[in-house]
């Protein structure tokens, strides 16, 4: 049996992703934006910051696989999904769930500079800084976490748990799962 302990409640992640949003809406005044979300785990807080981003916004989604149904990051990233439309010229937000060695964010960045956007920036909700192997960081961090499988608000485990409200740290007896 998985047992959750809440780690940051609903209400914690609400008034962060509120302030997130006014940060964002005040550094990009009188410009638009684009928010890509890295699917699927970013795909709650990208719901939820977009509707606190006072500009003329519009979303797209990419999608890679990395973590699969293990704990420990395999070291290879694959671009499963690509955006959609041109973000050639645009001030691009890339919104994750969790910065954590920053492999993935090091290859994405690299896939969406290959766009030649007007600006590139990093949203991301949580940050597991100690876990980092790769020189990258995020512009708009909401919650430094320590290094604990979280889930919950997005994340998952085996797909799982996503649809928690509350960002919750997974215990179990088995680290092998
Ligand atoms: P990185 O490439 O090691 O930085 O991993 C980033 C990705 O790993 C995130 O977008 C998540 O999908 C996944 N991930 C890292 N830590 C966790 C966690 O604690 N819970 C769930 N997914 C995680």
């Amino acid at each position: 049996m998985d047992k959750l302990r809440v780690l940051i409640t609903r209400e914690q992640i609400a008034a962060k992703v509120a302030q997130i949003g006014e940060r964002i809406t005040a550094d990009f005044a009188g410009e638009s934006l684009v928010l890509i979300g890295v699917l699927k785990g970013a795909t709650v807080f990208l719901a939820d910051l977009a509707r606190q981003i006072k500009l003329d916004t519009t979303f797209d989604f990419i999608a890679v696989s990395s973590y699969a149904n293990a704990r420990q990051h395999s070291g290879e990233v694959r671009l499963l999904k690509d955006v959609d439309r041109s973000v050639e010229g645009r001030n691009i937000i890339l919104v994750e769930d969790i910065l954590d060695t920053g492999l993935t964010l090091t290859y994405l960045m690299n896939v969406l500079q290959a766009h030649r956007p007007r600006s590139l920036k990093v949203a991301a909700l949580l940050d597991k800084i100690s876990r980092r192997t790769e020189p990258i960081h995020g512009d708009y961090v909401g919650f430094a976490i320590p290094d604990e499988f979280v889930v919950g608000y997005g994340l998952d485990f085996a797909e799982r748990y996503r649809n928690l409200p509350d960002i919750c740290v997974l215990e179990s007896d088995s680290e092998t799962r």
